[in-house]
């Protein structure tokens, strides 16, 4: 079980290299199965996550291969249909395979994902809109069996009962296959679901979106493209968080502000300071750090979910009675009684969390428990006298290509251990 161990304190001082969005990278690579022919996914992150789809895609039957941040498709055709629960209880984000697999295949049979540390994580909302769309869904031994009786998918008029970015991607993308238009309402909208879009669309699918609103006007077959995934707006948000604890001043390349705008307002109100240097780099700073009142989360545009656990970590030193609410995961917690390991001062009340600064934090033994989660730990030990050990790092390289090395680079004294 791999471990990192950091010695802090620590400022971040020098330059992050942002990788390409996990979050885009697989819906995006999941979605070649949609289409004939060969293409080439450039800037995709090389993490545990986007190596382990690579190992689902081959197990399916896909000709594919994934060097330096490139995923090439040589031939996206399923022989295998089934995705085995060995692999889908490691990637709950597997589950947007069914869509497209239904759509150009008669048969597919996958595991249900289960849930993880953050909260149940059903899939009833993808399953509902594909019942609609003529799927017939049974549930057995713990696998999703779905077959479709008519010769295409048919296009639906529906709006969903929440938001839900892997149930609008799985529906969009059948959707692009189906026989006729299908209008969905109540779409998630986050970057990572435009991009998906916009690469159908560059392989001749028919998407159109306006708000909350898709429209997808079925189309007889798709042929691969290549494409260039979009910055990692998450990975970045983690790194400006982890300057503005660790009052810092870094260069972030590949950077693009248009997909954190909330977050980069409030971190402006909590003190950080901008500097554009190009289209894609900015210099971030940070001299004092100021508390906030209330933070919570939402779906996009709203301040990211998958920015709550980092933002906690970066109040430790200055939350004066803060409260950060989480709105998306029931039990998106987890991190709290790590934090407190490093002797924080953090009350829960419902779905909100009080934070009360402390003036030292002191770095302790720890465990990672989910990807953001794991970040927020970072954070704490890099704000923390001492030193810190984190376990089950297998979290952070989910998520956070070359993490140690990023960090390395600006200041942060931190070793991977056996
Ligand atoms: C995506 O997960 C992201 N994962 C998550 O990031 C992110 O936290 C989440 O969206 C919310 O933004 C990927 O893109 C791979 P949802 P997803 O469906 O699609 C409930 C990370 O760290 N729900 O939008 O699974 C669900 O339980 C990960 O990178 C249902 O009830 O999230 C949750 O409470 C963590 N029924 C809420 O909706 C359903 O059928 C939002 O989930 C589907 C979802």
């Amino acid at each position: 079980m791999q471990k990192v161990v950091i010695i802090g304190p620590a400022s971040l001082k020098g330059e992050i290299d942002i990788s390409g969005s996990k979050n885009a990278s697989l819906p995006i690579m999941i979605s070649t199965v949609l289409a004939k022919g060969s293409c080439l996914i450039g800037n995709v992150p090389n993490l545990r996550d986007t190596r382990f789809l690579v190992s689902i895609l081959k197990d399916l039957g896909c000709k594919v291969d994934f060097k330096k941040n490139i995923f090439a498709v040589h031939n996206s055709n399923i022989t295998k249909k089934s995705a085995d629960y060995e692999y889908v209880r490691q990637m709950r984000a597997s589950i947007v395979l069914l869509g497209p697999v239904i759509a150009r295949y008669k048969k597919f049979k996958i595991a249900l994902p289960g849930g993880c540390s953050i909260g149940t994580r059903g899939i009833d909302l993808h399953l509902k809109a594909l019942k609609l769309m003529g799927v017939k869904i049974s549930i057995r031994n713990g696998y999703v069996e779905a077959e479709r009786k008519l010769s295409k998918l048919i296009a639906i008029n529906h709006k969903f009962s929440k938001i839900s970015v892997g149930a609008t991607q799985n529906i969009v993308m059948a959707a692009s296959l189906a026989k006729g238009k299908s209008t969905l309402k109540n779409c998630a909208i986050e970057p990572e679901v435009i991009d998906l879009i916009n690469f159908l669309n560059n392989c001749g699918a028919k998407i159109k979106f306006s708000k909350r609103t898709i429209i997808v006007d079925g189309v007889e077959y798709l042929e691969l493209n290549n494409h260039e995934i979009i910055p990692d707006r998450i990975e970045a948000g983690s790194y400006l968080l982890a300057t503005m604890a660790s009052k810092g001043k870094v260069i972030f390349n590949n950077f693009k502000p248009d997909d954190l705008t909330l977050p980069l307002e409030k971190y402006k109100l909590m003190g950080l300071k901008v500097k554009k240097l190009s289209n894609s780099s900015y210099q971030f700073s940070c001299n004092k750090l100021n508390t906030i009142k209330k933070i919570s989360t939402k779906e996009y545009p709203g301040y990211p979910t998958d920015l709550q656990a980092q933002l906690v970590a970066t109040l430790l030193k200055v939350g004066q009675k803060s409260k950060v609410t989480e709105n998306i995961f029931e039990n998106r917690f987890i991190h709290i009684p790590e934090l407190r390991r490093f002797g924080a001062n953090l009350k829960i009340k419902d779905k909100t969390v009080e934070i009360n600064k402390v003036n030292d934090l002191y770095g302790a033994e720890v465990m990672a428990t989910d990807i953001r989660a794991s970040f927020s730990l970072i954070i704490a030990a890099i704000i923390s006298k001492g030193t810190t050990v984190i376990n089950r790092i297998y979290h952070l390289d989910r998520g956070y290509e070359d993490f140690d090395l990023k960090l390395k680079k600006c200041g942060v004294n931190i070793k991977r251990k056996k």
